[in-house]
């Protein structure tokens, strides 16, 4: 039977990245005879322009037909600037991930041992970098309710969010990201502010609570600010990190810049059957879009990630994978990865030599 995939570029540097996706994603399909079928639909900026809303109702009815969701990018200054703080670019990718319950989100920091010097750590600091970031996705204080601006007494305006989980986000996000921990080195860190936010008190008593159940991993807690200090003093120290969804967002771009750079980061969410919404953990970068200057390899990793995840072809995953350590070995960059000695090509360039590594 014939799997879709959904295809949502997005935008800035959404569709270029996007296109270079899926020329490896096509490829492998008819390689491996995959039987993928593709369809495309506008999210962000793009359907704002197009409908009047960031996720209009075909793109949601798509995303939940698919099997798994291939996103560029969302967001840009175009749309910042909308009076109606509902119809924001962000709020189409928002609106997929809560709709269709993606609340598990994986983002791998891996150091490609090619790229050691590219990031702004000292080599031996980031070399041998290995790290799992599990990041709630569809809860905390981006979704809690009440939320908005009001009027206090006097005329003053005062802004408001709600940080909230209840027991049950906290325990299924603790479940993946044990589970991920169990198949790697065994040593979860789960991040909170337990000295300060309640909501993270019983964030570190569920993870207690479910360590019980994994005692073959070693269960650790940090509060945030540290875990941010440490991720630049000795990142290595990490193996499976799970944390909510705000602080997921800071550490993630944090831990991707440790790997050289945020464009090497691919990303999973997850829903409680595997299907997933696939991205590169970087933003549309409306400042070099359209240039071709955008490293194309999160998105690239990101099909792998769908692969495996999703599709269940882990093997084809690990061929893409290797393809990308194959172009950094011919010294191939662009501008994000460039260094001394090596070659600088172009989004294009660098899709064609992923492609071509796959041909083999
Ligand atoms: C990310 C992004 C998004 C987030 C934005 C675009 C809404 O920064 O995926 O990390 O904050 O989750
Ligand atoms: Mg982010």
């Amino acid at each position: 039977m014939s799997k879709n995939v959904l295809i949502l570029p997005g935008d800035g540097i959404g569709p270029e990245i996007v296109e270079q996706a899926k020329r490896v994603l096509t490829l492998v399909n008819d390689q491996y005879s995959l039987g993928l079928e593709f369809t495309e639909a506008l999210v962000g900026g793009a359907a704002i322009d197009a409908d009047g809303v960031p996720l209009p109702e075909a793109t949601l009815e798509a995303a939940k037909k698919a099997d798994a969701i291939l996103l560029g990018a969302v967001g840009g200054p175009k749309w910042d600037t909308i009076p109606d703080f509902q119809i924001r670019p962000e709020k189409g990718l928002l609106g997929i991930r809560s709709s269709l319950g993606l609340f598990g989100n994986l983002r791998p920091a891996i150091l490609y041992p090619q790229l050691a010097h590219a990031s702004s750590l000292k080599p031996e600091i980031v070399s041998g970098l290995d790290i799992l970031i599990v990041r709630e996705l569809t809860g905390g204080i981006y979704f809690g309710q009440p939320r908005g601006v009001r009027v206090k007494e006097g005329g003053v305006r005062e802004g408001y969010n709600t940080y909230v989980y209840d027991e049950n986000e906290i325990r299924r996000i603790g479940r993946v990201a044990f589970e991920a921990a169990r198949q790697r080195d065994k040593k979860l860190c789960s991040v909170d502010k337990a000295n300060v936010l309640e909501v993270t008190v019983l964030w570190r008593e569920i993870m207690e609570e479910l360590a019980k159940e994994y005692p073959d991993v070693e269960l650790s807690h940090m509060y945030v600010d540290n875990a941010a200090m440490q991720l630049v003093r000795a990142p290595k120290q990490f193996d499976v990190m799970v944390t909510g969804n705000m602080f997921g967002d800071i550490l993630s771009d944090a831990a991707a810049m440790l790997t050289g750079s945020i464009g090497m980061l691919p990303s999973a969410s997850l829903d409680v059957n595997g299907k997933g919404m696939y991205e590169p953990c970087h933003g549309s970068a409306p400042d070099i879009a359209g240039q071709g200057k955008a490293n194309p390899l999160a998105t690239i990793l990101s099909v792998a990630m769908m692969l495996r995840y999703s599709l269940d072809e882990g093997d084809t995953a690990d061929k893409i994978e290797a393809a990308v350590s194959q172009v950094l070995d011919q010294n191939l960059r662009t501008v994000d990865i460039m260094s001394d000695g090596m070659t600088a090509v172009t989004t294009a360039q660098m899709g064609d030599a992923v492609v071509a590594a796959l041909k083999g």
